[in-house]
């Protein structure tokens, strides 16, 4: 269950529910705030220019009865009481001296203040001070004589915004349940939506398990997005190249058991024809006893440069490398081979351009170009010559394998390095193999991460060129 929750957390799937949360909730949250600020500046900035204008009216009626000079008057009185009333506020008059003339409260009458809004409205300033931590208006606002611009006293009146806080608190109530509800719809539909979104990569993996289930032959696709196309498109490059390689093992694998029945089908021809006559002659007995040791070394060949190949095949770490001079193991391979060659009168050049030492493994490439040489020989006229030169630059030394026998066709130059391929089947009694011989070739040559080439004129000749790093590449 707990590997279960991880796999969700960690999916597409959740992701994109994030996102979408993240995008729904918090503009949604911003957005609340926002309202909730200016609702608050704008009530605020309401009442108190409605304060403002209703003392500013007070004011004139006081400079014009003299209150300052005389606090008695009854109506002016009843106005203070009233306007604290409705207000819920305070009104305290300063004359001259920062003296408190009035207090709505009557606490502070008869006492001195000197603050800095006071001083401020004397120069003709009125202020104005929200306390938003314990939600009052200070307001001041000169007393003057509005025509010869003299200022008599201030007038200090603080009201409260209790109610402007009540309302604002019942809307941010009403905005959070807003909010929860948005909440609660971008996740559900945000969790159907992200559930939409990834359903094309269900599919490609449903596609692949299909066919690894064998439910489906062909290739996959699915083409809702240009990830999912990309992604269906490799596979299928890859399905094709697995594909191909299992048909070249199975087709190798045919091979290798034709090639191997063949000399005992044979066999058990002679040795049948043998057993189901009597009184054989011995002359029949010696010769048929004969093409069956012929038969037994063809099997023996083919098993030997099965292994060999098979050896090849693996790692890179099988390499034994070492520095030697490819001038001598050309020498060697040339003084092993000549007995051979001498049979039909081939003859054997080594031309070496210049002394190259370079690290190799001495028994792969010795295949190598043994193999090379021999079938220059094998594939020879009577009384001709294989000539085999050796150069090199800084990096590469080359060796060249050229015949002077009876060459590739062109529309063979291209399979001779397949195993098991021959170029004329005609030919393969006649001139005995098994077709592995240039397949041994080129993998010794590749792991030393070499490359070779074949030119190849019919009835002419033939060449194969070899580049290998004189320095081996790990
Ligand atoms: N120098 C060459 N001249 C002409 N044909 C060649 C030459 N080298 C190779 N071929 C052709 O390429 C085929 C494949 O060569 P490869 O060496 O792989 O096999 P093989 O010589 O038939 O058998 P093996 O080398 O295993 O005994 C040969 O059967 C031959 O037809
Ligand atoms: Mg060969």
């Amino acid at each position: 269950m707990k590997g279960k929750n991880y796999k969700f957390f960690k999916s597409l799937r959740f992701r994109i529910l994030i996102i979408l949360v993240i995008i729904g909730i918090v503009p949604s949250v911003i957005i609340e705030k926002g309202i909730l600020d200016s609702y608050e500046d704008r009530a605020v900035s309401l009442r108190s220019s409605t304060v403002k204008t209703q003392c500013d009216i007070l004011c004139n009626q006081l400079v014009r009865q003299n209150y300052l000079e005389d606090t008695s008057s009854e109506v002016i009185n009843g106005e203070f009481a009233l306007l604290s009333n409705v207000y819920s506020g305070r009104i305290l008059i300063i004359n001259k001296d920062y003296e408190i003339i009035k207090d709505t409260y009557d606490l502070e009458k008869g006492k001195t203040i000197i603050s800095q809004e006071v001083i401020q409205c004397f120069k003709g300033e009125s202020t104005s001070q929200y306390d938003r931590r314990n939600n009052y208006i200070e307001m001041t606002v000169p007393i003057q004589d509005t025509e010869t611009r003299d200022i008599y006293g201030v007038m200090l009146i603080s009201i409260s915004t209790n109610e402007i806080v009540a309302s604002l608190d019942i809307l941010e109530q009403k905005g959070f349940r807003l909010l929860t509800v948005i909440i609660v719809l971008v996740l559900i539909f945000g969790y159907i939506l992200a559930g939409i979104l990834v359903k094309p990569f269900a599919r490609v993996t449903k596609s692949i398990e299909d066919l690894t289930d064998g439910y489906l032959d062909e290739n996959i696709s699915v083409r809702d997005y240009t990830e999912t196309e990309l992604i269906t498109d490799a596979f299928n490059k890859m399905l094709t190249r697995v594909k191909s390689l299992d048909d070249s093992r199975q087709e190798f694998v045919s091979n290798v058991s034709h090639e191997l029945k063949t000399p005992l089908t044979s066999m058990k021809v002679l040795a049948d024809s043998l057993v189901g006559q009597d009184n054989v002659p011995i002359e029949l007995y010696q010769e048929f006893m004969q093409d069956i040791t012929d038969e037994i070394d063809r099997e023996n060949k083919i098993i030997t440069d099965l292994l060999a190949l098979v050896k090849l095949d693996k790692k890179a770490s099988d390499m034994h490398i070492e520095k030697m001079n490819i001038n001598d193991l050309l020498e060697l391979i040339l003084k092993r081979l000549r007995p051979i060659a001498a049979k039909r009168n081939i003859e054997l050049i080594l031309e070496s351009f210049r002394p190259v030492n370079a690290q190799v493994d001495e028994v792969k490439l010795t295949l190598a170009i043994s193999n090379l040489v021999e079938n220059g020989i094998k594939y020879n006229k009577d009384n001709g010559w294989v000539r085999v030169s050796l150069n090199a630059d800084h990096k590469y030394f080359y060796v060249t394998v050229a015949d002077s026998g009876m060459g590739i066709p062109k529309e063979s130059i291209d399979h001779i390095f397949e195993r098991f391929y021959r170029v004329d089947k005609s030919h393969s009694t006649e001139i005995g193999g098994s077709g592995l011989g240039l397949s041994i070739t080129r993998n010794a040559i590749v792991m030393h991460h070499g490359a070779i080439k074949v030119y190849s004129e019919e009835g002419e000749g033939t060449t194969f060129s070899v580049r290998i790093p004189i320095n081996h590449i790990v």
